[in-house]
C-alpha cells in the first residue's frame, strides 16, 4: 500500500496557505520603501553595496526630525569596522525619525547598536527606550551585549502614510543612540495571515499574525555556514545552528551543489534564499533499521510571550521522491506528523518550504524543535530534515516586545511640549488596547462552544487534494 500524508486539517490549512502564492522567481526583490540611514554622519556610507544615507539636518534624507541630538565619532575605529559603525547619533530627549511609507504593510525595521569611545560622550552610560509608531520595541536598552555590535530586527505591519521611530531617554542624565537605521517594505509572502497555534493540548488557527508585531529573536540556517547579508534576498543574517543544536549524536550535515527549485506553493527566494535551503541535519538510515532518535534544537525564550516559530525545509538529501517521511515537534508538541515534504511542494526534490506555528514562551524559559523519524519513515533513506529556524518573538498585549510596559506610558514620561501631538494619540491606543485586552479576556472567559477533537486527526491524500483545490 501506498503511504499517504498523515497530517491534521490545521496543518492542512496552513500548507494550503503557502500553496496559493505566487511568485516570480528570478527576478530579485526591490522594496517600495528602502531607507537606509548612517546616523550621526555628515556623508553617506556604502555597506555591502547598500547605500546607507546621512541623517544630518543639511543631507536629502530629512528624515530626523528633532533638533538638538548629538553627532559622535569613533575616536579609535577599528579595522575593518563597517563605516556606518564609526559614528552614532546621541539623543538626550525624546527624539524622532520619521520615514515615509509608500507601500502599507509588514516593515521590517533594523536598528544597528555599536557602543564606541568618543571624547564626546561615553556611550556606555546609555540608556534608552525605542518606539516603532506605538510600539515599545526596546526599553532600558543599553545597547551592551557579548559582541560590541547589537542588530535588533522588527517586522511591524504599517497601515499609515508614516513610521515613526522614537528614541527616549529612560532618565533625564541618561540619553540614547543609534548607529545605523533600516526601514525596508518587506514582500507581501513574508509574513501570511494565518499560522498555527498550539494552544494547550490543540492546534486553532492563529489569525491576524501579519498584524503582529515581530522581534526576530533567532534565524538559523541549519547545518550550513553563517549566511550574511551580501548572500540574503532580504539582507538578513543567519548564523549556523551548532550553537542551538542539543546533541550531534544521530544526525549529519548535507550539503547541496545543484540548483534550489523554488516552487508555486513553496517558499519564495525573499522568504528563504538558496544559501540557506542548500545545507541542511538529517537522519540517515544506513542499514535495515530506521534510526530511533531526534534532532533537537533548543532557543532561550522568556514567558510572558508568544513567538512565531518557522521551520524551512528542503530534500536536498534524499536520491528520490517519496522516501523522505518525519515528524516534527515544536516545545515537545507534534505539529507534522508523517510529514510528506515532496507532497507539499508537488513532488520535485530540491524545492523549498516552510511552516508556521505559534507557541507560548514554554515555564523552562526554553523553546525546543524537534524532528525526528515517523511511523512511514524508511530504513535505507533520509528519516528526518530541517534547513533552517526562525523564532520570532511576538508583541504582548501592552503593544510591547520588551516588558509590561505601554507605549503611552513612555511617553508620558516626559514633559509634554517638543513631543506635539504624538503622546495623546499613543494614550488614547494604549487605553484602547487595554479595554480591548480585558473584552477579550471576557469573551474567551465563556466557554467554548463548539467541541474541538483532539488533534492531529489522520486524513486521506484523497481530502486533502479536495481540500486543496477548494481552497484554490
Ligand atoms: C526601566 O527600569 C526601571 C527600573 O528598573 C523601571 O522602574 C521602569 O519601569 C523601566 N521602564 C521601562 C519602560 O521598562
Ligand atoms: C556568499 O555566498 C558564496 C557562496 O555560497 C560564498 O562563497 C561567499 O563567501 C558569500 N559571501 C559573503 C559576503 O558572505
Ligand atoms: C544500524 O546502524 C546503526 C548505526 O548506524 C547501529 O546502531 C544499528 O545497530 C544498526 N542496525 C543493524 C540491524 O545493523
Ligand atoms: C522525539 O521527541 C518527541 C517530542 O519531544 C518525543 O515524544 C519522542 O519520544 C522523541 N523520540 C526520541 C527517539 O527521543
Ligand atoms: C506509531 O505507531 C505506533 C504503533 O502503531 C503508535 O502507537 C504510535 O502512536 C505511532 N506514532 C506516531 C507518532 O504516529
Ligand atoms: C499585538 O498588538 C496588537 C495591537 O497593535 C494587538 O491587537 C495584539 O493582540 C497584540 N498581540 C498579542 C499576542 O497580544
Amino acid at each position: 500500500m501506498k503511504a499517504f500524508v498523515k497530517l491534521n486539517p490545521y496543518s492542512f490549512l496552513l500548507l494550503c496557505v503557502c500553496t496559493l502564492r505566487v511568485f516570480s522567481l528570478s527576478v530579485s526583490f526591490s522594496p517600495v520603501d528602502n531607507h537606509l540611514i548612517n546616523c550621526g554622519s555628515a556623508v553617506d556610507a556604502t555597506v555591502d553595496n547598500r547605500a546607507f544615507v546621512s541623517d544630518s539636518s543639511s543631507s536629502k534624507s530629512q528624515v530626523l526630525t528633532s533638533t538638538r541630538t548629538i553627532s559622535l565619532n569613533d575616536d579609535n575605529p577599528a579595522l575593518g569596522t563597517p563605516q556606518i559603525y564609526h559614528t552614532a547619533r546621541a539623543f538626550t530627549r525624546p527624539s524622532k525619525y520619521v520615514f515615509k511609507v509608500q507601500e502599507r504593510g509588514t516593515h521590517m525595521v533594523r536598528l544597528h547598536f555599536h557602543r564606541f569611545k568618543s571624547s564626546r560622550m561615553e556611550l556606555y552610560d546609555a540608556r534608552f527606550h525605542v518606539l516603532v509608531d506605538g510600539y515599545v520595541v526596546l526599553s532600558n536598552f543599553s545597547g551592551e551585549s557579548e559582541s560590541r555590535t547589537v542588530i535588533k530586527e522588527y517586522l511591524i505591519w504599517i497601515d499609515a502614510e508614516k513610521l515613526v521611530l522614537t528614541f527616549f531617554p529612560a532618565k533625564r542624565s541618561k540619553f540614547g543612540f543609534v548607529n545605523a537605521i533600516e526601514v525596508i517594505s518587506a514582500p507581501k509572502d513574508l509574513i501570511l495571515e494565518t499560522a498555527q497555534l498550539v494552544d494547550g493540548d490543540r492546534l486553532v488557527n492563529f489569525n491576524g499574525l501579519n498584524r503582529q508585531a515581530f522581534e526576530v529573536l533567532y534565524r538559523v540556517s541549519v547545518g550550513g555556514p553563517k549566511v550574511t547579508p551580501f548572500n540574503d534576498s532580504l539582507w538578513r543574517t543567519w548564523v549556523p545552528d551548532d550553537a542551538y543544536l542539543k546533541s550531534t549524536y544521530g544526525s549529519e550535515r548535507v550539503f547541496f551543489g545543484g540548483r534550489i527549485k523554488y516552487q508555486t506553493g513553496g517558499a519564495s527566494r525573499e522568504v528563504g534564499p538558496d544559501n540557506v535551503y542548500n545545507s541542511a541535519r538529517v537522519i540517515k538510515s544506513t542499514n535495515a533499521t530506521v534510526p530511533n532518535v531526534n534532532m533537537t534544537w533548543v532557543f532561550p525564550a522568556t514567558r510572558d510571550y508568544k513567538y512565531l516559530v518557522r521551520l524551512h525545509f528542503c530534500d536536498i538529501a534524499s536520491i528520490s521522491l517519496e522516501l523522505l517521511y518525519f515528524n516534527v515537534y515544536v516545545n515537545g508538541f507534534l505539529m507534522l506528523k508523517n510529514f510528506d515534504l515532496s507532497y507539499v511542494v508537488n513532488e520535485v526534490l530540491a524545492a523549498p518550504f516552510y511552516a508556521d506555528f505559534v507557541v507560548d514562551g514554554d515555564n523552562l524559559g526554553i523553546l525546543s524543535v524537534s524532528i525526528g523519524p515517523s511511523n512511514y519513515s524508511m530504513a535505507h533513506a533520509i528519516d528526518g530534515l530541517l534547513n533552517g529556524v526562525e523564532v520570532m518573538k511576538l508583541n504582548n498585549s501592552m503593544g510591547s516586545l520588551d516588558g509590561e510596559v505601554c507605549g503611552g506610558f513612555i511617553l508620558k514620561s516626559w514633559p509634554r511640549g517638543n513631543m506635539g501631538v504624538l503622546v495623546p494619540l499613543v494614550a488614547v491606543i494604549c487605553l484602547l488596547l487595554s479595554i480591548s485586552v480585558v473584552m477579550h479576556r471576557r469573551r474567551t472567559g465563556v466557554s467554548h462552544p463548539v467541541a474541538w477533537t483532539r488533534l492531529p486527526t489522520d486524513m486521506t491524500e484523497l481530502s486533502l487534494k479536495q481540500a486543496k483545490q477548494q481552497l484554490r
